[in-house]
């Protein structure tokens, strides 16, 4: 792939030296004699690189490179310095400035400078690459209402400080509404530490939140922070807090009431400052009746609640999570599926299933569809044989056949309701006449004399 470098310099022997060198290395170079130029070509020429001239005639270097990071906050510029402005280069590269080069310019020192900041180049361009993806992972996907409600409380809660308790069923999202919490939030590029309370022994988890000294306990080998520590100016993720043991739930109240911390063994107070996010799938009032969990705690943590509702109850955002995953699992990223569409039928199939385990047990679903289902379209066959418990039974209330709920039955059962229900009303639109119903179902009239007779169809059915 071939570079491009923009080169600003008011003395024109700078510029062609630079043009030179670098030309010479196969880049193509474009040069500008004023910052104002500079300023017209960057958006023109699009450069990789940018060298810059800190003392010119009108805009100065210094003045040019702040344009130019807030035209393109991407922008990767060297500056060129002289003998008097050796300061307002290093200065420079404090605003942004990735490195400088001082005159007289030196061939083997450009070229240096000039690998070292393209390699920075790639670099950056992977990590934005890398962060898009990232960020795509964590996307909160759905237009039902029930979604939106949740994504606006998360846009009212993000910027401010308070704490925030997400409750819901496994497999809902939980985890991904906290982490958007943090991303929109001032504290986005702090840590976001995450600690899933249930999976810690109960005798471990206070060295895991609060860190311990070396000695203070047999296996405590060295010293070693604990995620609160390790939180400071960013955010905490309790998760499954709901698990948590009643000692451990008091050392994290008094954490919460009076935000300093200690190390096991040290008496030592810390002062952090953590954001903290909990979510449980447990009903905590329930665990409070049941003293197992302090009434106390859930005020503290309590202060904005999120409440992710189950799929069953956005049924409308299945299509788009399909989509959604599809993407994903085929995409450039890891799993590299080969994509497959799925019909309409199979979509309003996967409508109807009752998804216990939520948007997890979907995007599993989705995944086994694109693995194992035969040819390139995904159809209701492959969701019948493949989605939830092989597809034998739809799920009680889930689907609703002819405006009447169908209950909890198997695939085939399901399908020749629907197919009764279908039958029926094309029988009704034809009042009955049933050589004229065949003729627009296309089906022998001595089919559907059968099957009036297999589902007794009657005007009173
Ligand atoms: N609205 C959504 N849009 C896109 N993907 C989602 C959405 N909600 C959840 N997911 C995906 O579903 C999976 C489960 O989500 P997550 O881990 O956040 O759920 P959870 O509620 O924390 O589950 P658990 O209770 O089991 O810990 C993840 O892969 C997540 O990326
Ligand atoms: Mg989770």
């Amino acid at each position: 792939m071939s570079r491009r470098v923009l080169v600003v310099d008011d003395e024109k022997g700078v510029r062609e030296a630079l043009q030179q060198v670098l030309e010479f290395e196969d880049i193509e170079v474009h040069t500008c004699a004023s910052g104002l130029d500079a300023l017209q070509a960057y958006a023109d020429f699009r450069p990789h690189l940018v060298f810059l001239d800190v003392k010119m005639q009108g805009l100065d270097g210094l003045e040019v490179l702040r344009l130019l990071r807030e035209l393109d906050a991407q922008a990767q510029v060297v500056m060129i310095s002289g003998h008097g402005t050796i300061q307002t280069a290093v200065e420079a590269t404090q605003l942004g400035a990735y490195d400088f080069l001082e005159k007289p310019l030196d061939t083997d020192r450009i070229l240096l400078t000039l690998r070292n900041a393209l390699l920075h180049v790639d670099l950056s361009v992977e990590n934005v690459r890398l962060r898009a993806e990232v960020e795509a992972q964590y996307e909160i996907v759905g237009s039902s209402k029930a979604i939106k409600t949740v994504i606006e409380r998360i846009e009212k809660v993000a910027p401010t400080p308070a704490r925030v308790l997400i409750t819901g069923e496994n497999g809902t999202g939980k985890e991904l509404v906290a982490r958007a919490i943090h991303a929109l939030s001032p504290r986005s590029r702090g840590p976001f530490v995450e600690v899933n309370c249930a999976a810690i022994p109960s005798e471990l988890i206070e060295s895991e939140l609060f860190g311990h000294l070396k000695g203070s306990f047999t296996g405590a080998m060295s010293d070693r922070p604990g995620k609160f520590e390790l939180a400071d100016g960013g955010t905490l993720f309790l998760d499954e807090i709901g698990d948590m043991s009643l000692s451990a739930q008091a050392k994290v109240l008094r954490a919460l009431q009076e935000g300093v911390i200690s190390r096991i063994g040290s008496g030592k107070p810390l002062q952090v400052d953590v954001r903290v996010i909990a979510a449980t799938n447990k009903m905590l009032e329930q665990e409070i009746a049941m003293g197992r969990f302090r009434e106390d705690l859930l005020y503290r943590l309590n202060v904005v609640p999120i409440e992710v509702p189950p799929l069953r109850s956005r049924r409308a955002d299945i299509p788009q999570l399909v989509r959604h995953f599809t993407d994903q699992l085929s995409g450039t990223g890891r799993a590299g599926l080969k994509p497959k569409e799925f019909d309409e039928a199979a979509l309003k199939l996967l409508a109807v299933h009752d998804w216990p385990g939520n948007i997890r047990e979907l995007k599993n679903a989705v995944e086994r569809l694109l693995i194992l289902a035969a040819g390139d379209t995904v159809t209701d066959t492959d969701v019948g044989k493949l989605v939830g418990d092989g597809g034998r039974t739809i799920a009680a209330g889930g689907a609703i056949v002819g405006g009447v709920p169908f209950r909890a039955g198997t695939f085939e059962e399901f399908k020749q309701a629907a197919e009764k229900w279908y039958l029926l009303a094309k029988l009704k639109e034809h009042d009955w006449n049933v050589s004229e119903t065949a003729r627009t179902l296309a089906m022998p009239r001595s089919n559907l004399y059968k099957k009036i007779e297999r589902y007794h169809l009657g005007r009173e059915s």
